[in-house]
């Protein structure tokens, strides 16, 4: 079976590790973090163990799936992989960084994919030697459930490549829809704004965070309020897909609120720090 690496085992890369391992990837798994690494890890296994008592999976489907999936120590492991899904945080420093390193470990075939959120695929590919075969694979909060990988093609990225990833996208049971590189792609130029304007909401005093999701939920459907959906994501990821779509596209109109940056100075990042437009830890 072809051998997939998954890079940050954070919120996203444990579900996105999760996923090709019960299809059948062998997966390795890394993080710089120990401790994030072991946490990831506990989740998936945790997800896995409530998919079968739902009976989702047979408890052999699960123990095959763990067994598929191991720990690397380093980024050299990704040398026996046809691809890798970078899911690190977003920031472009530290994914350039781990894209010139993979360049050089991963074989010449090998598709290096990024999870990024909204920042530029070329820019990403443009540190490597092969930006055809570079290419934005962004998954959806929490992966194991939405069906959509948004595929984003860089300006190098090849029909072949677009293609495999495509295939790769299917196998995991997901629908993959072709985008074209521009600050925050489509997901998140339409999805951010909205949370952005939620968040002055709150700053403007126009409503509660309760009442604001609770007009979301009710009034459009949304499965989500946008503040409970804010914490969700994290604020500190909020925030950089604010910036790139400011800085990116020159408007102003997505400038970030400034209680959105209030937060995230204050370690507020939402569900996964305990705290953001709402308490997690149970006050
Ligand atoms: N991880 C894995 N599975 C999860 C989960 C998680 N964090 N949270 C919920 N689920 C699963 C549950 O196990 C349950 O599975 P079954 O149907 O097999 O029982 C299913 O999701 C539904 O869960 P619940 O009944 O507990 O709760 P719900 O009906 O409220 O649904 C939800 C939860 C699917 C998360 C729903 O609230 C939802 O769709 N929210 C909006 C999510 C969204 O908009 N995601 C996109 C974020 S933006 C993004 O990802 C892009 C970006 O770059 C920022
Ligand atoms: P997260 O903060 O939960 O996890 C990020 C992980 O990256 C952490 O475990 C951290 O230790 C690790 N990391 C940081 N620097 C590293 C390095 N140099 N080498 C290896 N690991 C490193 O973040 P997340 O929510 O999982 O987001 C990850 C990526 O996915 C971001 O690019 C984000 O924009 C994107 N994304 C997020 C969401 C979302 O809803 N949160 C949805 C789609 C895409």
């Amino acid at each position: 079976m072809e051998k997939v690496m998954v890079i940050g085992a954070g919120q996203m890369g444990s579900g996105i590790a999760q996923v090709f391992a019960v299809s059948g990837f062998d997966v390795l798994l890394y993080d710089n973090n120990d401790a994030q690494l072991e946490k990831g890890l506990a989740g998936i296994q945790k997800r896995l163990a409530r998919d079968v008592e739902k009976g989702k999976l047979t408890e052999s489907e699960k123990d095959e799936a763990l067994k598929r999936l191991v720990k690397a120590n380093s980024l050299d492991e990704a040398s026996g992989v046809s691809l890798v899904v970078e899911a690190v945080v977003e920031n472009m420093g530290v994914k350039t960084e781990i894209f010139k390193k993979l360049d050089e470990v991963a074989p010449a075939d090998a598709i290096l994919a990024s999870n990024t959120s909204s920042l530029p695929i070329t820019e990403i590919a443009a540190v490597t030697s092969r930006p055809e075969k570079v290419i934005g694979m962004h998954f959806m909060n929490p992966v194991p459930v939405m069906k959509l990988v948004e595929v984003i093609r860089g300006l190098a990225t090849s029909d072949e490549t677009y293609e495999k990833v495509k295939n790769y996208a299917e196998k995991l049971g997901k629908t993959a829809v072709e985008v074209n590189d521009f600050p925050g792609f489509v997901s998140n130029r339409v999805l951010m704004p909205m949370i952005n304007e939620a968040i002055y909401c709150v700053y403007e005093g126009v409503a509660t965070p309760e009442a604001i999701d609770e007009v979301m939920k009710l009034g459009m459907n949304h499965p989500m309020g946008p503040l409970t959906l804010a914490d969700f994501i994290g604020l500190d990821t909020c925030l950089y897909i604010m910036e790139v779509l400011h800085e990116g596209l020159g408007d102003d109109k997505y400038r970030p609120c400034p209680l959105l940056r209030k937060y995230v100075k204050a370690g507020w990042l939402g569900r996964k720090s305990g705290k953001g437009f709402y308490d997690y830890n149970g006050n």
